[in-house]
């Protein structure tokens, strides 16, 4: 049996998993990547912080990452720490010092990813980041080994927790955003600063990863135009439950010809979409190609034991890589020149909700459903187009405070 030396930067919810899981999965994981992997050093920010994990008597504990970093005995660095410049200087030291690389950072590789891929193939290095995006699914290496052969069309993921939590919980317990929140907060599933997630950015990072293993087009968040779900109101969530469909913050990105067509925001999804089952904390990614058809892949987005194992199976194919000296192939090698555009230009049907009346406006569009409550009016529209949609709001009375959202897969390209 082969040894191969590791280095964790990080020692919290996924550090620890990781931790935890070369211990208790360590005669498995023996057995089936013939390697004995030896966790040499760790980096912390705090050394006496109290610790749920019992690191091995071996294992060295630093605050000092250079320690970990210009260790010659450790061939692969495993970055847990979060943070954007931080980690990009880590991961970039440890490439120059030809160590192997895995992260969870899907921040950092939303913005900087592809370099930091280029950087790792020219100094042969791997470079592997399977729990960056839908946490436990191992979807990049879903779409880059058993579906590097199929043409895909369209990627669709509910890919963060914490607003699939808000959402779910606002929907099922007809509580308010507020409450919603606050409770996932309590439950550890939001954090105390939530902005990345309800906002979508955190959505829009992980497409941007998606899209380049899916389309061989890497995104960029700051261009895609997104809609978070601070706004979504019980109104919203009660019409749409009416024309029998639920509201999820969706990313998107649709292939038609040479154009990338893509969307972060909440949408209508109807109650017999795969799609429209996942609740709470769950993540889900589905795929539409040619060959396979549809196919959907659900699971824990988030903890440490889904994430750390997405983690251990970057490191298994790290080790495999080091031992065979082939390291330096890039984790996804699929390159296409796209041209992004936005879905939301695209026409389609939305829930038009208006508030404050529960009267029907005044306007010309020949609404498929209608819907009133306490207040509110809603209705749903055809395939419409984005200049009709926008003549249609400016068409409701100036006094009256009106939201649209689109639904998911009528947009006509
Ligand atoms: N949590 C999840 O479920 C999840 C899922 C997917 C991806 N991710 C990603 O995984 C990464 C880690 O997330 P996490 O939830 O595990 O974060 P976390 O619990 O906050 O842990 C961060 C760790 O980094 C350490 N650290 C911070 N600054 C450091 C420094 N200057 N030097 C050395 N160590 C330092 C901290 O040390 P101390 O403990 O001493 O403070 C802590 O152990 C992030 O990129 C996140 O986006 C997380």
């Amino acid at each position: 049996m082969q040894t191969i030396t590791i280095g964790l930067l990080g020692l919290g919810t996924v550090g620890g998993g990781v931790v935890k899981l070369l211990q208790e999965h360590a005669a498995k994981i023996e057995q089936t990547t013939n390697v004995h992997f030896v966790l040499k050093r760790v980096a912390v920010a705090h050394l006496d912080k109290p610790r749920n994990v019992t690191l091995p008597d071996d294992t060295i504990l630093t605050d000092q990452l250079d320690e970990v970093l210009n260790d010659p005995e450790i061939q692969v660095i495993v970055e847990t720490m979060g943070t954007i410049n931080l980690a990009r200087q880590a991961i970039t030291q440890a490439i120059y010092n030809h160590k192997s690389v895995i992260t969870a950072n899907k921040d950092l590789l939303a913005i900087d990813g592809p370099r930091l891929a280029q950087l790792a193939k020219s100094r042969h290095v791997d470079f592997l980041y399977e729990a960056s995006v839908a946490g436990g699914i191992p979807i990049l290496r879903v779409l880059s080994s058993s579906l590097a052969t199929d043409q895909i069309s369209q990627i669709t993921g509910i890919i963060n927790g914490t607003a699939n939590y808000i959402l779910s919980a606002m929907t099922s317990n007809n509580v308010s955003y507020d409450k919603a929140l606050m409770n996932a907060q309590k439950k550890g599933y939001a954090e105390a600063n939530p902005t990345n997630d309800v906002k979508g950015i955190d959505t829009a990072n992980k497409l941007s990863i998606l899209s380049q293993f899916a389309f061989g087009k890497a995104l960029d968040p700051n261009k895609l135009g997104i809609r978070g779900i601070e706004n979504i109101t019980a109104a919203q969530l009660a019409s749409a439950n009416h024309f029998g469909y639920t509201i999820k913050l969706l990313a998107i990105a649709k292939r038609l010809a040479n154009k990338l067509y893509t969307f972060v925001g909440p949408a209508l999804i109807a109650h017999n979409d795969p799609l429209a089952q996942v609740d709470g904390v769950q993540n889900a990614v589905a795929v539409e190609s040619n060959a396979l058809g549809s196919s959907v892949y659900t699971g824990p987005g988030a903890g440490a034991k889904p994430t750390a194992n997405s983690i251990l199976s970057d490191l298994a194919a790290a080790a495999n890589d080091i031992l065979d000296y082939d390291c330096g192939s890039e984790f996804n090698n699929y390159h296409n020149e796209l041209e992004p555009c936005s879905l939301t230009t695209v026409p389609q049907s939305y829930l038009v909700t208006t508030y404050g009346t529960s009267a029907k406006p005044n306007s010309t569009v020949n609404w498929q459903g209608e819907f009133s409550g306490n207040n509110y009016w809603s209705g749903l529209t055809p395939v419409i187009s984005h200049q009709e949609l926008e003549s249609l709001l400016k068409s409701f009375p100036k006094s009256s405070a009106v939201s649209y959202l689109p639904v998911y897969n009528t947009a006509k390209l």
